[in-house]
């Protein structure tokens, strides 16, 4: 399918929140996207169907363990993983990345360093700098001056005592996509393993753990189209051996021993519910129709994600000359012929107004942005910008359109430099 015959006005139909924000634009989708009517539904009748505890022997009790297992196997199809019990549900990505740092901060004996990326947010920095006081040394994979990761220069920093390389699959600042499948390579013939972020890539691009041949990698449900969770998926056999705080009764095994306590079961119901929807957009996007095998549930989604891939390229194509005509300094890979390694993520600045009173301006105008350091506080000296200050973030997810990224243009066209301060005399 092409960009062009994208279904998006129906699409659009399918996500009340849009519907109901009338003309307002939503371009901050990298803090969170809108769920479809179905993920809606599928909160709401467990809320009223299944709102029990797991693990007790009356049906509804009954219902929401299956309920769990059947979302386990649907996020296990998204991201390609071997088996359901390689995914574990949860609170949010960062709680995971903090759950695995710690756990491999308690295994780190010779091999004790830790390489993270000034790329990265800095859930996946942070977590992994507080193993120094567990005695890890920590090495950084820097960004280029074109803001981009290249494996090249990862090559440089492993060694023989590297354990784990942690990195972003899409940066939640500049959209740039990095090549983790060279990372992973490169880690392993070093026998270190590989911590992939997938949160920013997660709505944009299919998902799979077996392709990129990392170790875990995290995900947050609320960017794909799922209320407020997240899960991680890791190899069967790595997760077998992390040290995971749970109850003795709880057995030392997947996916129960990194699910301590109760996690949020509507949530993950929803979580399955945005895959059927983007199962359902892939059945559209290749013109078949009928009921999902589990096999074909990834494919389903593969078809989506590649669907919407090609639309937001679009899309990000007339952000980009939107912004550049604008006058916009844009931060990051920016070349027209290299849409596909990113996704439709932007930071901009324009010279002699301050993000705040960019994103006030448009705020003012209906639309929603983001201005300030997009928790990539490094990223942006990096970059030569003030955390405190940072850029604007425009994030596009594949229910936005041309016509919203025009109505950002006319906004910013009609923006002028606030005059410098006057002379003091
Ligand atoms: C790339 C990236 N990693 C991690 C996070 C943190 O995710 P969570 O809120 O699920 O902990 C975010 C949130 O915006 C993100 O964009």
């Amino acid at each position: 399918m092409s960009a062009s015959d994208f279904p998006v006005e129906m699409l659009r139909r399918r996500f009340p929140a849009l519907r109901s924000a009338g003309s307002c634009v939503f371009f901050d989708n990298a803090a969170g996207a809108q769920v479809p009517d179905g993920v809606i539904e599928a909160v709401r009748r467990h809320l009223i169907e299944h709102n029990v505890q797991r693990g007790g022997r009356y049906p509804r009790s009954m219902a929401v363990d299956a309920m769990i297992s059947w979302a386990r196997s649907h996020v296990a199809a998204l991201v390609n993983a071997r088996q359901p019990e390689e995914i574990a549900f949860g609170m949010n990505a960062t709680s995971f990345i903090r759950m695995v740092s710690l756990a491999v901060g308690q295994m780190l004996e010779e091999r004790n360093e830790i390489i993270v990326t000034d790329l990265d947010h800095e859930a996946n920095v942070a977590t992994w700098l507080a193993l120094e006081r567990m005695g890890a040394k920590v090495r950084w994979w820097n960004v280029r001056q074109d803001g981009c990761l290249h494996p090249e220069d990862l090559r440089s920093v492993l060694g023989p005592r590297t354990r784990m390389v942690a990195c972003a699959l899409a940066s939640n600042a500049l959209g740039s996509v990095v090549d983790v499948r060279a990372a992973a390579d490169l880690a392993h013939s070093a026998g270190a393993e590989l911590f992939i972020d997938a949160v920013h890539y997660g709505p944009h691009g299919i998902i799979d753990v077996q392709a990129l041949d990392c170790d875990y990698l995290v995900c947050s449900g609320y960017k794909i189209f799922a209320p407020h969770m997240g899960f991680l998926w890791g190899r069967y056999e790595a997760l077998t051996r992390l040290p995971a705080f749970r109850e003795d009764f709880i057995p030392d095994e997947p996916p129960g021993k990194l699910e301590a306590g109760t996690f949020i079961y509507e949530n993950v119901a929803g979580m399955a519910a945005a895959i059927d929807y983007l199962a359902e957009l892939g059945r559209t996007v290749t013109g078949r129709d009928g009921p999902t095998a589990e096999t074909s549930l990834r494919e389903e989604c593969r078809a989506a994600m590649g669907a919407i891939g090609k639309y937001e390229q679009s899309l990000s194509l007339e952000l980009l000359r939107m912004l550049q005509n604008c006058g916009a300094e844009i931060y990051g890979q920016r070349d027209e012929r290299r849409l596909q390694e990113r996704v439709p993520t932007f930071c901009f600045n324009l010279a002699g107004i301050s993000p705040a009173a960019i994103t006030q301006a448009a705020a003012a105008e209906g639309i929603a942005l983001r201005d300030g350091h997009m928790y990539s506080p490094r990223l942006m000296r990096r970059l030569g910008l003030s955390p405190d200050r940072g850029a604007v973030r425009v994030s596009l997810a594949h229910y936005n359109t041309v016509e919203e990224v025009r109505q950002l243009g006319t906004v910013l066209s009609r923006l002028r430099p606030s005059a410098p301060p006057a002379p003091a005399r």
